[in-house]
């Protein structure tokens, strides 16, 4: 048996830049893996099955799960359809909450199912199959700190955030929020304000590579969180604007803001004493608000084979 650890991420920037030919947002983004991971277990079988089993059945695990379709992706790249195997997840991180957790259970897949098959494929080679799945599917197999452009599935690696900053995450366990919707509202809101053209994407793309806070001297410069679909989610979505007004009353917070689509939101802070003492304290809120809480470290890697 085969165990990988597939972690959640933050996004410590999301900015819409514009739209692309094909659809899709141009982001130019800051995505972070935390130490919130779910947990894929594999056992390889003689019968050329591929199935999937979860500890939460509230996940589907049909062939809309992103597992099964990069199992199979992964086989029919392969050209062994004999290869067969069962798989077995345990859900950690909160689903359908812009924690990338569906994502990055399919980067597992991807990783996992590459060394139990045998097949020799590179970290390269497994990113390149898990973009033709998901936009953040690339960085869950690559995870720590990542910049994100075009989809959010071109990586450009940047030092590890080093000073041992924790994230509070929050989120209402009975509120989940559709990607898709989230960015079709954004371009009925800000469409006209969109950047227009390659060279308006690059000049924002460089001005983030610069920012001071993403450089490797950036003592005392925590990121200062920025996420475009905020402003489109938080009106419309009432668990956010509580998320977000609690985190900001705690006096260590450095910075607030929604990861991904939301509704999830998070607080950063300088270290995990403060951030663990800012659960503590706020927990008697988030009982009556009604919402979940974990306090994280960041992690500097991906999914990973635990064993
Ligand atoms: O790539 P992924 O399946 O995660 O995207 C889900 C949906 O989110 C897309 O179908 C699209 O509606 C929206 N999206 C977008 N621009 C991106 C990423 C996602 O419009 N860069």
């Amino acid at each position: 048996m085969l165990t990988v650890t597939a972690p959640a991420k933050v996004n410590l920037h999301l900015e819409v830049l514009g739209l692309r030919s094909d659809g899709f947002h141009e982001l130019a983004m800051v995505m972070q893996s935390i130490d919130l991971a779910d947990c894929l277990q594999f056992t390889n079988t003689a019968d050329a099955q591929i199935t999937l089993t979860c500890d939460d059945p509230s996940l589907s695990t049909g062939a809309d799960n992103l597992v099964l379709k990069a199992a199979e992706l992964l086989r029919a790249r392969s050209g062994f359809g004999e290869l067969g195997v069962s798989m077995h997840l345990e859900k950690r991180i909160p689903i359908g909450a812009g924690l990338a957790g569906g994502s990055s259970d399919g980067a597992a897949a991807l990783v996992g199912l590459n060394a139990l098959w045998g097949l020799g494929h590179t970290p390269a080679a497994l990113e390149s199959m898990a973009a033709e799945l998901g936009s953040d599917m690339p960085f869950c197999v690559a995870g720590g700190t990542q910049l994100c452009f075009g989809r959010g599935e071109l990586l450009e690696p940047v030092a590890p955030i080093t000073e041992g900053l924790a994230v509070l995450l929050v989120k209402d366990p009975l509120v989940s929020v559709s990607t898709p919707w989230a960015y079709q509202r954004c371009k009925e809101i800000s469409g006209t304000n969109y950047l227009q053209g390659e060279m308006a994407f690059e000049q924002r793309r460089q001005a983030l590579r610069e920012a001071p806070w993403l450089q490797p001297l950036r003592a005392g410069c925590p990121p200062p969180l920025r996420n475009d679909l905020q402003v489109v989610v938080a009106p419309e979505t009432k668990a956010v604007q509580a998320s977000i007004q609690l985190l900001q009353e705690l006096p260590n917070a450095l910075a607030v803001a929604m990861s991904g689509s939301g509704p999830s939101c998070f607080a950063l802070f300088r270290d995990q004493d403060q951030c663990d003492q800012a659960a503590a304290d706020l927990a008697p809120k988030l009982k009556t608000a009604g919402l979940s809480a974990w306090a994280c470290s960041l992690r500097s890697d991906g999914v990973r084979i635990a064993s």
